[in-house]
């Protein structure tokens, strides 16, 4: 279907409902990382010690089952691997095919055999068993529905588990705000960045605890760590 951005079915000229919104997003999700993917090992390292901090925060343990949510080309893989060993199972999930071309090129060329790739809308996913620990990475504020994008990683969770979350946002506070105007723009350009979607909000409400515990060039990057608690 075609839609424009005002709101409208650009064919019948009816309003768009929420699940049209939520289609278009998508849909534009899936062209600009199709697009971008040739170009994204150019800057995967960008963010390399403010990944590999959130992935200790983890406190994975070899054995453990992991999801990764809006994996990319797979950037994460090898630290996570590394933590969870040949023992354990990453799934990692993507709605990108040519960003999930790429991360099966690293699986093939590093010969991991317990990484496992979907093609899915991460709102959407469904998995037969839960996972232990969960990772997202500059992905969630790209999604049309964040919200329910982390409800269903609440639902595919172990009690005790933990999500570490790493993303952008325009600067919270301080003088960088004046910054903001540019800064919005630049995502929804650059990565289809979902401004109705408040990822610490969303974070916050659907998980027992939560905490921002770093903030990078005037808060505009964070890391969130939240814990699914034991059930009673
Ligand atoms: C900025 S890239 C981040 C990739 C990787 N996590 C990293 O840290 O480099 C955002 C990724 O989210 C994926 N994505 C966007 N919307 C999605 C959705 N609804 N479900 C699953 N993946 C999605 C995109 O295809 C893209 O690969």
């Amino acid at each position: 279907m075609a839609t424009e951005r005002g709101g409208r079915d650009s064919e019948s000229d009816a309003p768009m409902t929420a699940n049209d919104r939520y289609e278009a997003h998508l849909e534009r999700s899936r062209a600009v990382w199709d697009r971008w993917s040739d170009w994204y090992g150019m800057s995967e390292r960008d963010f390399e010690p403010i990944r590999e901090a959130a992935i200790d925060r983890l406190d994975l343990q070899p054995g453990d089952r992991v999801l990764e949510v809006g994996c990319g080309p797979g950037v994460n893989f090898e630290r996570l691997r590394g933590e969870i060993g040949p023992k354990g199972e990453l799934v990692a999930v993507d709605y990108s095919p040519r960003m999930l071309e790429n991360a099966r090129e690293r699986i093939e060329t590093h010969g991991w055999e317990n990484v496992e790739l979907r093609h899915t809308d991460a709102a959407r996913a469904a998995f037969d068993e839960p996972f232990d620990a969960a990772i997202a990475t500059l992905s969630l504020s790209v999604m049309p529905d964040v919200r329910r994008t982390v409800e269903n990683v609440f639902r595919s969770l172990h009690s005790g588990a933990r999500f570490a979350v790493v993303d952008v946002r325009p600067a919270p506070s301080g003088p960088a705000r004046v910054l903001n105007p540019l800064v919005r723009r630049f995502l929804r350009w650059y990565a289809n960045w979902n401004p109705d979607g408040d990822v610490v909000d969303a974070l916050a409400t659907v998980f027992d605890e939560c905490e921002v515990v770093d903030t990078h060039m005037a808060g505009i990057s964070y890391t969130v760590v939240c814990e699914k608690r034991d059930a009673g």
